[in-house]
């Protein structure tokens, strides 16, 4: 159990606004700050985050709540993780001696695969390893670069690695958690990587995660990779980081592959790094946005490469990496490139890497035959709503010119094409916004509509004592003999209890610390509620106005029952004096 005052502090100093920021790119208007929805894929924003209020809310996905439940979704934890990440982040110390084990048993897995990687690359050089230094020799990798990345040699043997561990005192148990070793149907254990030249994966702190390793020839699969373990995650680590973070060169190459990622490395451009086999992810965005602005993609040139790309351009752009696509010609990817071509050429290429806009342009010319004016008509007006989306005029201008070019459609009638994208995005989002405006309960209200109330009537005032409670504790008086079993809805009522319990016990009532004290569903629905427009001036006219609804709805209530309850004994009179 976390102590609540550290809760209660850890939340006052994690602004929800900074948190967010981290991830979504926020435009201040009205009191909110708006964004594009880091859960569900938008074009316009339907998220905003309320520092007043310390919440944040989507209307497209319905996802609210309070910082703590953010990071909770927006990084995938449960909640105690959330709070040791938030911890970190405000440079507090979780209270915790639980995870003393933990942690042992992760640096014993690190120290075990930094012992692999030792062995693989000791072997590399050893008579076992002759077939694997010459495959990378080939590969054009001198003994420079196959220590600084660490490469070594997997000998094609079943227990090879096993019996080296072993006698480093390792037992089967650890080799099977760090994925170095596999089980057969017999419960017997033999070396997962055999006769492949090794790859090892290394974090931001050095320590060796995983291996990826490459059959030395034609074999399949042509790349094995450690599975994921305690110490080993895909989504969130990128091979070379550990050297490209360093890099001088103000940018970071995203590639596919290893090799790729070496190859480049050797030719002088240090700042390359590769995905683990898996599609990038809003971690990896995320993790190269805090070492690089500019972030290259320079896949392969199949069309499974184009499409990798056109997923990753829009996660990296959300966390607010300026993105540059570059295209390798006449070679299959980057490492093939510069065999041919050499550095020079490579360098030539990095130049005139395409922004998005370009890139996106272009993408969208080549889905046109130009030499057909109904065609070209058409590309040039696609074209225009594309470049409407750009927030700066003299951005829209400078595409204008270049979409003027290729079409030859005059610049002025793109502009104006452009002029009339923009007010009619901008009416149809105002309207939007209006109809929110007119229709706040249908948004209290769930996106899947499990959570219906009874009685809509006294839910309504019970979901404004809450959202009273809490923007104004000092309100708190005036319904401290109020019952939660007053409240028609079982979930406010629940939600109204944990609040009194903060209460009295003169904790803070924040949406943040309220979050281990409910689910994320109720969480949810208290977001919803507290987004709701309020007038805090009134605020006490405002209570005493809920109170009222409340109790006379109970009233009703009662007397129906009450009612039922006559009707019942009644009928049972009656039946009991024919008997
Ligand atoms: N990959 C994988 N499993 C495979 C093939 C590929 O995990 N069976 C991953 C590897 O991380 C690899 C990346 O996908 O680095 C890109 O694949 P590919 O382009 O085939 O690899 P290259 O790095 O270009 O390797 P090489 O030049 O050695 O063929
Ligand atoms: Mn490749």
């Amino acid at each position: 159990m976390i102590p609540s005052a550290f809760i209660d502090e850890l939340v006052a100093r994690s602004d929800i606004l900074d948190v967010v920021s981290d991830y979504v790119r926020l435009t201040p208007k009205g009191g909110s700050y708006w964004g594009l929805c880091p859960f569900h894929g938008e074009k316009t924003p339907s998220f905003h985050v309320r520092p007043d209020r310390q919440s944040y809310h989507c209307f497209g996905c319905g996802k609210g709540g309070g910082v703590v439940s953010f990071v909770m979704e927006v990084e995938n934890l449960p909640y105690v993780d959330a709070l040791r990440l938030l911890a970190k982040r405000a440079g507090m110390e979780l209270p915790e001696n639980t995870d003393y084990r933990g942690r042992r048993k992760r640096s014993r897995l690190l120290e075990l695969n930094k012992e692999a990687a030792r062995y693989f690359h000791s072997q590399l050089h050893s008579p076992v390893g002759r077939e694997g230094l010459a495959y990378l020799q080939r590969r054009g990798l001198s003994r420079g670069i196959m220590t600084r990345f660490g490469l070594g040699f997997a000998p094609n043997s079943w227990d090879s690695l096993i019996q080296a561990m072993g006698q480093k005192g390792y037992d089967k148990a650890e080799l099977l958690e760090a994925g170095l070793v596999v089980n057969n149907q017999k419960g017997r254990i033999y070396d997962r990587f055999r006769g492949r030249v090794m790859f090892p994966i290394i974090d931001l702190r050095g320590d060796v995660i995983g291996f990826g390793g490459r059959v030395m020839g034609d074999g399949e699969p042509k790349y094995l990779n450690s599975p994921e373990s305690p110490v080993f995650s895909k989504s969130r680590n990128l091979f070379a980081l550990n050297l490209a973070k360093n890099t001088k060169l103000g940018r970071i190459i995203l590639t596919e592959g290893y090799m790729d990622t070496i190859s480049l490395y050797q030719a002088g451009f240090d700042c390359a790094v590769a995905s683990l086999g898996t599609a990038l992810t809003a971690d990896h965005a995320k993790l190269l946005s805090r070492f690089t602005k500019e972030a290259i993609i320079c896949y392969d040139a199949d069309s499974a490469g184009i499409q990798a790309a056109n997923r990753a351009i829009p996660l990296l752009e959300r966390t607010g990496l300026k993105v540059r696509v570059l295209r390798v010609h006449g070679a299959k990817d980057p490492d093939e490139f510069l065999k041919k071509y050499g550095p020079d050429a490579f360098a030539k290429l990095l130049d005139q890497s395409e922004n998005y806009m370009e890139y996106n342009l272009r993408q969208l010319q080549d889905k046109y035959d130009l030499n057909d004016p109904v065609q070209k008509a058409e590309f040039a007006r696609e074209g225009a709503e594309v470049i409407s989306r750009l927030d700066s005029p003299v951005e829209r201008e400078v595409y204008a010119g270049q979409l003027a070019q290729t079409t030859g459609v005059g610049k002025d009638a793109l502009l104006q094409e452009i002029k009339r994208c923009r007010s009619r995005r901008f009416y149809k989002a105002k309207k939007q916004q209006e109809r929110r405006n007119l229709t706040p309960v249908n948004q209290i209200q769930p996106k899947a509509r499990q959570m219906r109330y009874d009685n809509p009537r006294s839910a309504r005032a019970e979901e404004g004592i809450l959202r009273l409670l809490l923007l104004d504790s000092s309100l708190a008086s005036q319904v401290q003999d109020l019952a939660p079993s007053a409240f028609s809805s079982p979930v406010l009522g629940k939600i109204y209890d944990v609040l009194l319990d903060h209460l009295r016990q003169g904790r803070p009532l924040q949406l943040g610390n309220l979050e281990g004290e409910l689910s994320g569903e109720q969480i949810r629905l208290l977001a919803g509620i507290l987004g709701q427009p309020v007038a805090l001036e009134n605020g006490a006219a405002a209570m005493a106005d809920y109170r009222a609804v409340l109790e006379s709805e109970q009233m009703k209530q009662q007397t129906t029952t009450d009612e039922a309850v006559l009707l019942a004994a009644r009928e049972n009179y009656r039946k009991k004096k024919s008997i």
